[in-house]
């Protein structure tokens, strides 16, 4: 990583850091972080688990295992997301319903990422997102700074969470998939250097940290230009299909510390 790299990382960091805990903090920008998180979440689950089934078809039990896990956290992930959203009586907009296009025939801003465009810069999208043909070092790589990131960032949003106990309940939610995030993180870096040893493991982690910081510069530059607007991820009411029996058992709409504190599908 050269040195404008790394200044631009720790600025980077440190900005992110800093609206992501604001606009977790401010209870008016909270529900749209939460629906994006939970977007994101879940939204991996069936793409990691047929990531598994290839690795096991590959004859790599280790690496089948270690996502098989992997798919089951970030499924865990979603539902404490969903719940918190709907303890605020909000939802994640359905994104079916969404126009593929504005009225000016622009693509709705809603389902394009500035963010993912450039962190995969020069790689075919559909070609990444199949779990049958994408590159084990470039999911890998890629997948592993963006846990070993998301492990920091959830610690400081749920410290910056306000003290009522919904938010106090969120906040526990946070920290265990803060401590997932982490072993994602370090079951990736094994894999990366299960193949690649110690040093050629070192050069690809730098290749994709130096992607990160590039596609967070792209981020918010989109973002300024926008006037610091983010698109609306979240809307009014609670889908019926919240998977409430994981998260609220007896149905009384109140998650328990314990049931969120603790790892529920894994
Ligand atoms: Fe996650
Ligand atoms: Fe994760």
């Amino acid at each position: 990583m050269n040195l404008l790299t790394q200044v631009l990382h720790l600025v980077g960091s440190g900005a992110t850091a800093y609206i992501t805990a604001a606009n977790m903090r401010d209870p008016k920008s909270r529900p749209n972080l939460l629906a994006g998180f939970q977007l994101a979440e879940s939204g991996s689950v069936p793409f990691l688990e047929a990531l598994s089934q290839r690795a096991a078809n590959e004859g790599d039990d280790w690496l089948a295992e270690k996502l098989a896990k992997h798919a089951q956290d970030e499924r865990r992930h979603g539902q404490i997301f969903a719940h918190a959203l709907k303890q605020l009586n909000k939802q994640v907009i359905d994104f079916k319903s969404l126009p593929q296009e504005t009225r000016d025939g622009k693509p709705d801003e809603r389902r394009r990422s500035p963010f993912f465009e450039a962190y995969y810069e020069g790689y075919d999208v559909k070609e990444i997102f199949s779990p049958d043909r994408m590159d084990w070092l470039v999911f890998m790589g890629s997948t592993y700074i963006l846990e070993l990131d998301a492990c920091k960032d959830f610690v400081r949003m749920a410290n910056a969470l306000p003290d009522d106990p919904v938010s106090q309940n969120l906040k526990k939610g946070m920290m265990s998939i803060a401590k997932d995030e982490e072993g994602h993180a370090s079951y990736l870096q094994e894999a990366i250097e299960r193949r690649l040893g110690y040093f050629g493991a070192e050069a690809l982690i730098t290749e994709w940290r130096t992607r990160k910081v590039n596609a967070m510069v792209a981020m918010v530059t989109n973002l300024l230009k926008k006037g610091g607007q983010m698109p609306s991820l979240a809307m009014d009411g609670v889908p019926s299909e919240v998977a409430e029996g994981m998260l609220d058992p007896d149905g009384t709409g109140e998650v328990t510390g314990k049931v969120t504190a603790e790892p529920i599908a894994a």
